[in-house]
């Protein structure tokens, strides 16, 4: 009995999809009893990212023979469980999910594993579950590295003021980012050519090399944006007001994505005593390239969500093929070793712009003003 007032609240939850899910997409191959094959679920609408995500999901859809739907989850983690049950409810095989927040998603998995779905974390680990089978990811550690290495390169003498901001803790990549720019970073900031200006937890531990879990998350809870382009904005704004000119000049930003990127540059760039900035970003969004092109964004990690979305959508038909699909490494969520397949990223400045994004085929020259 129990039973069936479980799967009748799924159903009503299902029917009432449209209340909440942001179902975007349902293509390929359908049947009439409107089950679906794979199940995807993306974090948010409102972060152009996601959308590129998306798109890329479409075209490599329209491939495939088998039935998939693209749910969004509107920065909620409710919501995202919701998309889970309903997509669980229509049958799929397997569940393609970047989390909203990666601990909390732990108990949307679980939902889809007990129903012998096969879990794919997409981009960012899902942490402190065994209901996982595979991530497909960019390359995080790298995507901080190359950010770092962008400020070090740029970098000469001593003394040169370094603010750090980061991505929401609750996304595991936002530590793998901090660790990957902190390995290039902390040698420099050691040795004299930065002096950390907003982050006292970052200035207590700049003598290590490595960090801990919990020193990291000390370090993110002082300058987190919380991939939100407003927090971002408020914090540049607080560090610049609390700074003297003499921590300003010419000054180099770690900020930890496009759309924070663009908010902190804007701040820094209307700051009169800020007479340089060195700024970093990823996803390569179109706003961004066109702030890389116009000289108001230093760089952008490119992270080519083609190959990323069909890496994933590859992963899942081999999944429901029974084939074992490929990895090339693995990542631990806290509680098991989850095998991942791993993508590499490019990074895009000034100067390469037109070769990575436009000859490439990712966008269309036409969407930019002033590419050379
Ligand atoms: C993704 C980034 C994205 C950020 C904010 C991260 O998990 O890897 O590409 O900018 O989330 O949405």
């Amino acid at each position: 009995m129990k039973k069936v007032i479980a799967l009748l609240l799924v159903l009503v939850m299902t029917m009432s999809l449209s209340a909440c899910g942001e179902k975007d997409t349902q293509t390929s191959g359908g049947d009439s009893k409107g089950t679906v094959d794979v199940g995807i679920v993306l974090p948010t609408k409102d972060e152009p990212r996601w959308l590129q995500d998306q798109e890329r999901f479409e075209s490599v859809i329209s491939d495939t023979d088998y039935t998939v739907e693209v749910l969004f989850s509107q920065g909620s983690s409710a919501t995202e469980k919701t998309n889970v049950e309903t997509l669980v409810a229509k049958g799929i095989k397997v569940l393609i999910i970047c989390a909203h927040d990666a601990a909390a998603a732990a108990s949307s998995v679980e939902v889809a594993k007990e129903a012998g779905v096969t879990v794919i974390s997409y981009d960012r680990l899902i942490t402190d579950t065994e209901a996982l089978d595979y991530y497909v990811t960019f390359d995080s550690i790298s995507v901080g590295e190359a950010m770092g290495q962008y400020l070090a390169d740029n970098a000469t003498g001593t003394g040169n003021p370094l603010y750090l901001y980061a991505g929401a803790a609750t996304d595991n990549n936002a530590f793998l980012f901090f660790e990957g720019a902190w390995n290039i970073l902390q040698p420099k900031i050691a040795d004299g050519t930065f002096v950390i200006k907003n982050s006292s937890e970052a200035l207590a531990l700049a003598g290590q090399p490595t960090l801990t879990r919990d020193q990291m998350s000390a370090i993110i809870g002082q300058i987190t944006t919380n991939w939100d382009f407003n927090e971002a904005k408020s914090k540049a704004e607080a560090h610049l007001t609390s700074a003297t000119a003499a921590d300003k000049g010419k000054v180099y930003i770690l900020a930890p994505n496009d759309g924070t990127a663009r908010s902190i540059a804007d701040v820094f760039a209307a700051d009169a005593d800020v007479s340089e900035y060195f700024i970093t970003g990823q996803d390569s969004e179109v706003a961004s390239v066109q702030y890389v092109i116009d000289g108001k964004q230093s760089m952008t990690v490119f992270k080519d969500t083609r190959t990323l979305a069909a890496d994933a959508m590859n992963m899942a038909v081999e999944v429901i093929e029974s084939k074992t699909p490929a990895t090339d490494t693995t990542y631990n969520n806290g509680v098991i070793d989850v095998k991942a397949k791993q993508t590499p990223i490019v990074v895009v400045t000034m100067e390469n712009v037109k070769e990575a994004l436009i000859d490439s085929g990712y966008y269309e020259a036409s969407q930019f003003t002033g590419l050379k």
